[in-house]
């Protein structure tokens, strides 16, 4: 049997496909005590207190723009933002369902908004956190935080936003990709009957 194609998405290998990433990529540090897919994992582990199957899945995706983005990697030399959220919701869209690459492409602006309303989230922040703050755009202006707010599944992206947050824990451990696999899975199916019916 030959190895499957992993060479880009399809509908029929997403979940392989961000497996293998999760697996060879396993060790990438992000200017944090912990590892990248260590971090995604344990947002993802953090979430699944609660159950809904929608936040479990944009947790433990919610930073897949820095490895697919063909911007490279965040580190802190950076001078500019790389999008990597943008870059991630771009890349799920076709095989998640909208309210989860809803809440990859903004838990960076849910950052923005709430650094804007809410002093005390600031000092709350990791340094990595307040470093990228800041090559994203700062606190938000109030026009912006108006036109955030309107977005249909705001409560979520905030949601994200927090448990990003909390999964920043050195020495955390967690269950791996595989076990977050079969909710993916569930999405991707839904989805493609969604757009089936459509
Ligand atoms: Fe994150």
């Amino acid at each position: 049997m030959t190895d499957p194609d992993l060479s880009r998405p399809t509908a029929n290998n997403i979940v392989a496909f961000i497996g293998d990433i999760f697996e060879r990529r396993e060790e990438e540090y992000l200017g944090e005590p912990f590892t990248l897919a260590g971090h995604m994992l344990q947002t993802a582990n953090i979430a699944e207190n609660n159950g809904q199957e929608e936040i479990i899945v944009g947790a433990l995706l919610h930073d897949i723009g820095h490895f697919t983005s063909e911007f490279g990697t965040f580190t802190m030399d950076d001078q500019e933002d790389k999008f990597h959220e943008e870059a991630g919701a771009k890349v799920l869209a076709e095989f998640i369902p909208p309210v989860v690459t809803d809440c990859v492409h903004h838990y960076v602006a849910a950052k923005r908004c709430l650094c804007a309303k809410n002093s005390e989230y600031h000092t709350r922040l990791s340094a990595a956190s307040v470093y990228s703050l800041y090559l994203q755009g700062g606190p938000m202006e109030p026009g912006e935080v108006r036109e955030f707010k309107r977005n249909p599944n705001l409560a979520e992206i905030i949601e994200i936003r927090c448990l990003d947050d909390a999964g920043k824990r050195a020495g955390m451990k967690t269950p791996d990709f595989w076990h977050f696999a079969p909710m993916v899975q569930c999405l991707s199916i839904g989805l493609q009957m969604h757009n089936h019916d459509q």
